[in-house]
């Protein structure tokens, strides 16, 4: 009983009002719990959410000023929160072993990829306070499940919302603003009989073992494209241009995107900002290739239909209901004065950095299968897999013979080349998460400025994740 396409409008998340706030800091409290949401006619799916809801409340918050948020546990199941692209202290980063129990629930001690010893866990009851001081620009954030072994299940029912960081810099520009700036978070899922979400997990308390059935050994895809929570939505738009903060929020889908009709004359997006804020200036493309945690800025001009216009966003490698995403009428004329400014932002040091092959500081093979392996290894919570300095600059080179897309925490960096070649034109800007091609061996580049600590990096499929495809780097 799958939904009929484009019926639904496109909601957009509700922005979470603090419950306090003084000179420096914003105070906010998150609940993880059950819900319902009506994704498939006539049924109310059970799912678990930020406040109950899919996505969760977004986060606006302002560079410079510390975010507080309280999360709680109403879950049967341990939870653990990271925010993505945030350059976090390590005790507030999410790490997949310091978990959040319900008040009064014991620890469960599943079986997993990754050996785990028990006191590798640092638990928390009832609540726990993450700490988020935001000395970063203006960028599209967003937090989610990160519990060792069950991030894809738990983010799959829900687990996942936006934090949007803004700055005087992006305030100051003459972007498309208020019901024209929209976040867009797209993801893939499956439904049973009953309008259920369907994911394979082989134990589905998720108490017991980890893991998803073994034809799901590359991740888990649904049949159903949804966008902030409803399948295949419709947005009623003027015939002026919007900003839309694009966050491909699926466990293992990736996506690229097009607009059917392609506006005449010129290309379809302009982008703005990456995953760590804005662009130098603006790139034009014809399609937006997603990978799994990636975001773009992009602007679209829809003063290039005539009102009365259907636009569809497609996915040219999705099949049957996959290859489309939602889609867009023009309703009205109205004034625009928004513009896109050839200069958008000073992307900091990014100039500055340069690398090669010879200066290659540490290199990572994505490989394995059965479980997923980095250079060889499955996740070992007591082994330090790199160690770089803080205030460092390191070039790291990634390879891998399958598609992952990998993400570092606790910082952006830079793409330098993809096999010697110079990166796509939609590898520009601060990356935190890069979407790795087979064969195509890609020079990274970091300067490890932030926090002292241990993170994680690892493969944002989140199946890959739970079978163990995740490092720990240690900054020193
Ligand atoms: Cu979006 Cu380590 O995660
Ligand atoms: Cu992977």
């Amino acid at each position: 009983p799958l939904p009929q396409p484009f019926t639904r409008a496109l909601p957009v998340p509700p922005v979470l009002a603090p419950t306090r706030t003084d000179g420096t800091t914003d105070y906010y409290e998150l609940t993880a719990k059950e819900g319902t949401a009506e994704m498939v006619p006539g049924h109310r799916t059970r799912i678990w959410g930020y406040n109950g809801i899919f996505p969760g409340p977004t986060i606006e918050a302002r560079s410079g000023r510390r975010v507080v948020v309280e999360h709680r546990n109403e879950l049967p199941v341990p939870t653990t929160v990271h925010l993505h692209g945030g350059h976090t202290p390590p005790d507030s980063d999410g790490y997949p072993t310091d978990v959040l129990v319900r008040a009064g629930a014991e620890l469960p001690h599943p079986k997993g990829h990754a050996p785990m010893p028990h006191d590798a866990f640092s638990v928390a009851r009832g609540s726990r306070t993450y700490t988020y001081p935001l000395k970063q620009r203006a960028m599209t954030l967003w937090y989610h499940d990160h519990r060792m072994d069950f991030t894809g299940p738990q983010v799959y029912r829900g687990l996942a919302g936006f934090h949007l960081v803004r700055d005087d810099e992006d305030d100051r520009l003459p972007l498309p603003r208020g019901d024209r700036e929209i976040p867009l978070m797209i993801t893939d899922r499956a439904f049973d009989e009953d309008g259920q979400l369907k994911y394979p997990s082989l134990d589905s308390t998720l108490l017991r073992e980890s893991g998803v059935e073994n034809s799901y050994m590359k991740g888990v895809l649904g049949d159903v494209i949804m966008v902030n929570g409803v399948p295949w939505p419709l947005l009623e738009v003027s015939a002026t241009r919007y900003r839309f903060r694009l966050l491909n929020a699926s466990n293992a889908r990736r996506y690229e995107l097009e607009l059917d009709p392609a506006p005449p004359g010129a290309p379809a997006f302009t982008q703005i900002g990456s995953d760590g804020g804005l662009l130098d200036r603006p790139r034009q493309h014809q399609r937006i290739p997603i990978a799994q945690a990636e975001r773009f800025d992009l602007i679209i001009d829809f003063s290039r239909y005539k009102v009365g216009d259907e636009v569809t966003l497609v996915n040219k490698i999705g099949e049957k209901g996959t290859a489309q995403v939602m889609r867009f009428r023009v309703v009205r004329r109205a004034t625009d004065d928004s513009r896109i400014p050839a200069t958008l932002s000073d992307l900091g040091i990014y100039d500055e950095l340069h690398g090669n092959e010879d200066s290659v500081a540490r290199d990572f093979k994505f490989n394995g299968g059965d479980p997923w392996q980095i250079n060889d290894k499955v996740f070992d919570v007591n082994r330090i897999d790199a160690n770089p300095k803080l205030g460092s600059t390191e070039v790291w080179k990634l390879r891998t013979n399958q598609h992952h897309p990998v993400h570092l925490h606790m910082l952006q960096f830079k793409l330098l080349s993809r096999k010697g070649k110079p990166p796509r034109a939609t590898d520009a800007g601060w990356k935190d998460t890069l979407d790795l091609f087979p064969g195509e061996d890609t020079l990274i580049v970091a300067r490890w400025n932030g926090y002292p600590g241990r993170y994680v990096f690892h493969c944002h499929n989140l199946e890959h994740e739970d079978m163990a495809m995740m490092a720990n780097i240690q900054v020193e």
